[in-house]
C-alpha cells in the first residue's frame, strides 16, 4: 500500500450510527489517550466476556499491556472504538475492534471484537467488525483469522452472518476460524458518484447530505447493484 495514500480509516475518522435501541453512538480510531477508558471498559465487561475476549479473566492491565493496546501503528496494528457521543467525541466508551497483522505475512491478521455487557446485542459488535474488514482491506490485510471459544455463540453468530464460507478449525479449547476478506471496494473518480457511493455505503452524516439533494433511491441502490457480489458485504450493512 502506498504510504501516502488518503485513508477512510485515519486520525480524522468520525462515523455517527444508531445502534439498534436507537441511541447515537460514534465510531473513532483508538488513542494513546484512550488508556483510562479502556481501563473502565474492562471493568465493564463481565468474567465470562473477559475470558472470551483475552482467554483471562483479569479486569486490569499493567502499563506494559496498556501501552500495547493503545500506542499503535493504526496500520498493522488498528484498533477501532465505538461509544456514546459527547459532541465531536467519544463519552462512553462501548467496544473496540482491533486487527494485529501477523509479523511473518502482513497481510493476515488476527482480529477481535469486545463490546461492554450492557451494550451487547445492540449491533455494535457487527458494525464494529465491518468496519475492521474495510480498514484492513484498505491497509492491504486478505485475511482474518481468530480464535474463539466454542461455546462463544455471540462471536461465532456473527462471523456467519458476515463470512458465511469462513473455515473453522475446531480444536478441544479453541475454534480457529480464517476468513479471507472481500475485496476492497473501488471509488468511483468522478466526485458525484463517490458521494453516491459513500451514501450507499453510508454514513449517517453523508446520507443526510446526499439526501438533501434530489438523489431518487433507486440511484444510490444502482451504486450498489453494480458493485461485485463479494464487495457488497461490507457495504450491506443491516444497522
Ligand atoms: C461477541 C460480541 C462482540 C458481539 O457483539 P454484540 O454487539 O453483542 O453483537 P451484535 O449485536 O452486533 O450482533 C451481531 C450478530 O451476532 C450474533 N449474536 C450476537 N449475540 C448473540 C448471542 N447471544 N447468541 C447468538 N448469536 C448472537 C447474531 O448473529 C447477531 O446478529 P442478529 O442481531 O442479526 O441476530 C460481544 O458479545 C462481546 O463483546 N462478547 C465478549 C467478548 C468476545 O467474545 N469477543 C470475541 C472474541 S474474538
Amino acid at each position: 500500500m502506498p504510504k501516502d495514500r488518503k485513508l477512510r480509516f485515519d486520525a480524522d475518522y468520525r462515523e455517527v450510527r444508531r445502534a439498534k435501541d436507537g441511541r447515537e453512538v460514534m465510531f473513532r480510531l483508538l488513542r494513546p489517550s484512550d488508556k483510562a477508558a479502556l481501563l473502565d471498559g474492562l471493568k465493564r465487561m463481565s468474567v465470562e466476556s473477559r475470558y472470551k475476549r483475552f482467554f483471562t479473566t483479569r479486569e486490569s492491565l499493567n502499563p506494559v499491556e496498556l501501552a500495547y493496546l493503545t500506542e499503535i501503528d493504526q496500520r498493522r496494528h488498528f484498533a477501532i472504538a465505538v461509544g456514546f457521543r459527547d459532541g465531536d467525541d467519544l463519552q462512553t466508551g462501548l467496544g473496540v475492534g482491533r486487527f494485529v497483522c501477523d509479523a511473518d505475512a502482513p497481510h493476515r491478521a488476527e482480529a477481535a471484537v469486545a463490546v461492554v455487557d450492557d451494550a451487547q446485542g445492540l449491533g455494535l459488535g457487527r458494525m464494529l467488525f465491518k468496519r475492521l474488514i474495510a480498514a484492513a482491506r484498505e491497509r492491504g490485510v486478505t485475511e482474518f483469522h481468530l480464535d474463539i471459544l466454542p461455546e462463544n455463540a455471540a462471536m461465532l453468530g456473527l462471523l456467519k452472518g458476515i463470512f458465511p464460507t469462513a473455515e473453522a478449525y475446531p480444536d478441544s479449547d479453541v475454534v480457529y476460524v480464517t476468513c479471507p476478506l472481500p475485496p476492497e471496494r473501488q471509488e468511483p473518480e468522478f466526485p458525484f458518484f463517490r458521494v453516491l457511493a459513500e451514501a450507499a455505503a453510508g454514513t449517517l452524516r453523508v446520507m443526510r447530505a446526499a439526501r438533501a439533494w434530489p438523489v431518487p433511491d433507486d440511484l444510490v441502490d444502482g451504486v450498489l447493484r453494480d458493485s461485485p457480489p463479494s464487495e457488497r458485504i461490507v457495504q450491506d450493512e443491516r444497522e
